[in-house]
């Protein structure tokens, strides 16, 4: 997964292509408020845009104090699924039914300092369960090592509940941290400043991120 909240959205006519080109699967839209992190994110509007130019899954991850909000206007501009982190709602279960009622796959996110058992509950009726590796809001931090253990912690409750809910990493993730990733158990891994900024460009981060 790719998310372009550290690319030049200005650019994403020279980008788009190149993610398609190294088999990419999907694109990360990070939609912050302000509030939930002390960021702007990626502006909404993006995921309209970019649309129409691309087969590739969109999945938006909202970074946001009221992610009940946000669900329909998601859908209608085409997120495929849509994450919301458990720490912005008292309603995880409703949450995931109005994503799910959207027409969206539903994604519950855990933040870096949140305990992984916090979602527990709810991965039973989650597509999708994301482990943040740093602390939400910003792109290009140091990778939290302590996050490989909540995804371990994390598969072994899903393999033990038998659920076919997928682990995302997000944050910090790179050549060497994708490794240990994987091995932890995760399924999908988020990278936006080893992508965007590799000095060797798209298609050789792409492939070191899959030890190609
Ligand atoms: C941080 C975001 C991450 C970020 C990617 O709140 O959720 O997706 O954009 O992080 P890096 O740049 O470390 O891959």
């Amino acid at each position: 997964t790719a998310s372009v909240l550290n690319a030049d959205l200005s650019k994403w006519k020279e980008w788009l292509p190149l993610l398609e080109k190294a088999r990419v699967e999907r694109i990360q839209f990070d939609i912050m408020d302000g509030k939930f992190v002390q960021n702007t994110g990626v502006p909404k509007n993006v995921v309209k845009e970019l649309r129409p130019h691309t087969k590739i899954f969109f999945e938006s991850h909202l970074m946001v104090e009221k992610p009940e909000e946000n669900v329909r206007e998601f859908a209608q501009m085409g997120s495929q699924l849509l994450i919301f982190h458990v720490e912005a709602t008292a309603k995880p279960k409703q949450m995931i039914h109005m994503i799910k009622d959207a027409g969206m796959k539903a994604g519950i996110a855990v933040n870096n300092k949140t305990p992984v058992e916090k979602i527990f509950p709810f991965l039973s009726e989650s597509d999708l369960a994301l482990v943040m590796g740093v602390d939400a809001g910003f792109g290009g931090q140091k990778f939290s090592h302590a996050a490989l253990d909540k995804v371990s912690d994390l598969r072994k409750e899903i393999d033990s509940q038998g659920l076919s809910c997928e682990i995302e990493i997000d944050g910090g993730v790179n050549a060497d941290t994708a490794r240990k990733c994987v091995k932890a158990g995760a399924d999908i891994l988020v990278a936006g400043t080893f992508i965007f900024g590799h000095k060797n460009g798209i298609a050789e981060a792409v492939r070191e991120l899959r030890n190609d």
